[in-house]
């Protein structure tokens, strides 16, 4: 059974939460695109809805700004679709070591790559339960699992995402609903090109420690977070999806 309900997803003006909005609406469903850049979040949905002929909205917003997430909803719904699904793909890398670390840099990164995703699952949860087959994705990472003294705060947003997605699970379930996190490794995507621009053989110091030798395109985790929005993983929850060529798991 195909689902038809609409997707809301943070991030998708960008990269991997670009990518999700075409592999989703690839398998026919309307797409609402919250994002920061609203001009680009309005590009992408307008691309999205021309390839793959299906409804689309976008609205731009903070995601940092909770406060404001009723009224966002009102303005993007789209009257003819219900809402099925939630991708939080919305994130910063604010790379802050211990000595460079603010509470205001802490609270940003927390905000907005963690923070969300309760508060737009709250916002949701009636839609959710409304529709059979709905489910909630939440970009986490590696870093998640890797220690980086660099991404102090990033790497804390996405061990807590691994944490967040297992306690709304228990309570979502309640209503049928799944939620998972898909944990890219490095993805060829505008947040890691700043980064491999500013440092000469940042790339091939990736690439030599991911097995399958190349980093990762947003597509590819795209079809991840595709796959767990559909029935196909009906019995999925409270899990995490690695998807890193072997990033991991290398000993390179
Ligand atoms: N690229 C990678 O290697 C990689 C690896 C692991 C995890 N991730 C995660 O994947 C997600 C997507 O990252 P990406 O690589 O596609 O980056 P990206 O920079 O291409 O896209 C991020 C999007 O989030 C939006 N955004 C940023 N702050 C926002 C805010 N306050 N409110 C609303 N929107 C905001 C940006 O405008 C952009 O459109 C992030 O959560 C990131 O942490 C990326």
């Amino acid at each position: 059974m195909n689902l038809t309900t609409a997707v809301l997803i943070t991030g998708g003006a960008s990269g991997i939460g670009k990518a999700c909005a075409e592999a989703l609406a690839r398998q026919g469903r309307p797409i609402m695109i919250w994002d920061i850049d609203s001009k680009a979040a309005a590009a992408s949905a307008s691309q999205v809805q021309q390839n793959f002929n299906v409804d689309t909205s976008s609205y731009g917003i903070d995601i940092s700004q909770f406060n404001e997430f009723e009224s966002a909803l009102t303005a993007s719904r789209m009257s003819k679709h219900s809402i099925g699904g939630l991708v939080h793909a919305a994130g910063v890398d604010g790379s802050v070591a211990l000595d460079d670390l603010t509470p205001e840099s802490w609270q940003r990164i927390m905000d907005i790559n963690l923070g969300a995703l309760p508060f737009l699952t709250q916002l949701l949860l009636p839609d959710l339960a409304a529709n059979s087959g709905s489910a909630i994705v939440g970009i986490a990472s590696i870093n998640a699992h890797l220690g980086n003294q660099a991404n102090l705060s990033y790497s804390a947003s996405k061990s807590g995402m691994l944490g967040l997605v297992k306690a709304l699970a228990d309570r979502l379930a309640n209503d049928n609903i799944r939620i998972n996190a898909v944990s890219p490794g490095q993805i060829d995507t505008p947040m890691l090109a700043g980064p491999m621009a500013y440092m000469d053989g940042l790339r091939e110091q990736f690439e030599l420690r991911i097995l399958m030798g190349r980093l990762g395109q947003a597509s590819e985790v795209a079809n991840a977070v595709a796959f767990l929005l559909s029935d196909q993983a009906s019995y999925i929850t409270a899990s995490e999806l690695v998807v890193d060529g072997g990033n991991l798991s290398s000993q390179r």
